[in-house]
């Protein structure tokens, strides 16, 4: 890893950041993302072996046009894989599972490199975050979002307005744009220039952190003219640990504990239970209202 400084402390407030310089090959990158395509471009016959509904299921995969039932239109196709601590992967196309464990592992280093600057910027241990949410075992789901040319984008939207519930979601794109952050009020557009990594910080490093680092609330909208293809590794806690403000963070009188503890599953089963919206799961277990 490079030894530079990895992060800006500006993302304490857009709860959002650049890693430029991180050293994953560019083929990687392009051939993981050349590989999501080409499962997207499977049959739906071939797809259908990996139709899943829980959160927790290893794999899943489907796609979120409904006409019949939503007045807004979510116009994705997903694959979701959970990677970490046990790696799951479709065995189609060939040869992709293997790109996307190599893929996946670089990632956990460069999320563990952030996660210890990220302690220190808290003033805690390096390895605070690393030890106190088992981050040997942690959560680790790719996520991949293939957004296809939308005829009507003004009435459609590829995700709605969420924030992640992990610490890191580390994300790629295909050089076109449609992710969007909501700063001070107003949606304002990101792009990954070429070879980065875009970064955003997630429901549980505002709990960790007693909301020092907010998670993002972000959505993707759609064109009309280009498929957009998205590859987001999201990096949380190991899933049996109950996460809670860290004591150093906070003082009975003036910062009192802004959380309540919460074990890392229950609350992905939480949100799973609940229509994706804004920060509704985070807000939940809020003790002090902002
Ligand atoms: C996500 C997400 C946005 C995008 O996968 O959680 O927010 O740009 N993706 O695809
Ligand atoms: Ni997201």
């Amino acid at each position: 890893m490079p030894q530079e400084k990895l992060y800006d402390d500006a993302c304490q407030d857009w709860g959002f950041f650049l890693v430029i310089n991180h050293g994953v090959s560019e083929s990687l990158m392009k051939n993981v993302m050349e590989g999501c395509y080409e499962f997207f471009n499977l049959t739906d016959e071939e797809k259908k072996a990996y139709e899943g509904s829980d959160v927790l299921d290893p794999i899943r995969c489907g796609t979120s046009f409904n006409t019949a039932k939503e007045t807004i239109f979510f116009w994705r196709d997903f694959l979701k894989v959970l990677v970490h601590p046990d790696f799951h992967f479709p065995d189609k196309p060939k040869g992709f599972s293997e790109l996307a464990l190599e893929y996946v592992e670089r990632i956990r280093e460069i999320a563990g490199e952030l996660l210890r600057g990220i302690s220190v910027s808290l003033g805690l241990e390096a390895s605070y975050i690393h030890d106190v949410l088992n981050l040997e075992s942690s959560l680790q789901v790719f996520v991949a979002n293939l957004y296809p040319p939308c005829p009507q984008p003004e009435l459609a939207l590829g995700m709605p307005p969420h924030s992640d519930h992990g610490l890191l979601n580390i994300l790629i794109e295909n050089g076109v744009g449609g992710l969007q952050l909501l700063h001070n009020g107003k949606w304002v557009n990101v792009r990954a220039p070429p070879n980065s990594f875009l970064v955003n910080t997630c429901d549980h490093l505002e709990i960790l952190s007693n909301g020092r680092y907010k998670s993002v609330v972000h959505r993707a909208v759609v064109n009309n003219a280009t498929t957009r293809l998205s590859l987001a590794i999201a990096n949380g806690p190991s899933l049996d640990t109950i996460v809670r403000p860290a004591p150093g963070l906070t003082d009975g009188a003036n910062n009192p504990p802004a959380y309540t503890p919460m074990k890392y599953k229950e609350y992905l089963q939480l949100q799973q239970g609940n229509k994706l919206d804004q920060k509704s799961v985070l807000d939940r277990i809020r003790l002090q209202k902002e």
